[in-house]
């Protein structure tokens, strides 16, 4: 090859090819980072409920829809009859109660989109962590204020782990609670089991 075409491919030709390279691929890493993580992640729903009108302004309990948090695995989506122990009266002229109510009365399930998901390979347990004081907001994100649930932080076996190896940096009220509190396992086989 001629010196001078060889010259030209790697002082210029070279460095264009590299950087377009590593510019597509830092585009990609940073547009798709959400979506492999899950953050941000906020589907609409079939029903416009709110946290922050029945959580947060009206101060329902968690646990009152959430029946399950503090007793198994699965923190558990309230069926429509939770729902009508209210709607029955409750601001039942609004099209959204009335969509709710015919949920209600023709006994379909109402078919919520699921937003935070660990996949079938990890054992999680939400009893073990809500019972030892863990509150829902240092993995869910502050609720009481979402007029739509979004996914708020990171559900990798990493982020599990740094809660684990440090948990003062991860659990907001841990100078409360950490005199019942043991360290989260880091084994493989707590969570893959
Ligand atoms: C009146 C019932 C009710 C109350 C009270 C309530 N929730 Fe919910 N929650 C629901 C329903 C219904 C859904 C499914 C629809 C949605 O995502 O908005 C849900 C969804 C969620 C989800 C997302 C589930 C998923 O798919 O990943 C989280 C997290 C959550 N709630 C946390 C909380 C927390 C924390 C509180 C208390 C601060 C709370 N909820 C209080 C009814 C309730
Ligand atoms: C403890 C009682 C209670 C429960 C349980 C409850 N709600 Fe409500 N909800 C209310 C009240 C009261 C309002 C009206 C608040 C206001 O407008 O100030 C309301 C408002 C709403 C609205 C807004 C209606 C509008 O357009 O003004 C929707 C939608 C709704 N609720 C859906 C649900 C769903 C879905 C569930 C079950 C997952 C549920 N609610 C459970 C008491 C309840
Ligand atoms: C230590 C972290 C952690 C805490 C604390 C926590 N959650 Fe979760 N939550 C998760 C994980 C992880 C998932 C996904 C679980 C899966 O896919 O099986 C999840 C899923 C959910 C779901 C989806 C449906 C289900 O049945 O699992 C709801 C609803 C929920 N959490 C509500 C709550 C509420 C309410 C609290 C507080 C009382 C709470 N969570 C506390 C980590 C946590
Ligand atoms: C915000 C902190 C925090 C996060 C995030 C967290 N954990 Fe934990 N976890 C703990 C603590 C603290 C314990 C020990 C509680 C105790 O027994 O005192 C624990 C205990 C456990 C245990 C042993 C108890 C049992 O249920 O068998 C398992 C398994 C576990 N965590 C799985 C997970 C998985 C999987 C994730 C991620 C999806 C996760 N944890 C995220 C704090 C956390
Ligand atoms: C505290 C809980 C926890 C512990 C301990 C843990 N894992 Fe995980 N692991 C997870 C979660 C959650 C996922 C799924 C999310 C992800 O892929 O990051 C996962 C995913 C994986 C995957 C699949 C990765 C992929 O990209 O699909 C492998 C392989 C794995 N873990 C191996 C291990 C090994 C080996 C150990 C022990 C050294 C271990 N894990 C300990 C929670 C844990």
């Amino acid at each position: 090859m001629d010196k001078h075409l060889l010259d030209y491919n790697l002082k210029v030709r070279l460095p264009i090819i590299l950087f377009v390279v590593i510019a597509v691929f830092a585009v990609t890493y940073y547009s798709t980072y959400a979506e492999r993580n899950g953050i941000g992640y906020s589907p609409e729903q079939p029903v416009k409920f709110s946290h922050k009108l029945h959580a947060g302004t009206m101060q329902i309990d968690c646990k009152y829809c959430h029946t399950g948090v503090d007793k198994s695995r699965n923190a558990s989506i309230p069926s429509v009859d939770i729902c009508m122990n209210c709607h029955t009266l409750a601001r039942k002229d609004r099209p959204e109660i009335q969509k709710l109510t015919d949920y209600y009365e023709k006994n379909r399930p109402l078919e919520w989109k699921r937003i935070h998901k660990v996949p079938d390979f990890v054992y999680f347990n939400h009893s073990s962590h809500v019972n030892k004081g863990i509150d829902c907001a240092n993995c869910h994100g502050d609720v009481k204020q979402m007029e739509v649930v979004g996914q708020v932080n990171s559900f990798t076996m990493g982020a599990c782990l740094q809660c684990h190896r440090k948990p003062e940096t991860k659990i907001s009220n841990f100078e409360e609670i950490k005199g019942n509190l043991k360290k989260g396992p880091e084994y493989c086989a707590a969570c893959h089991r």
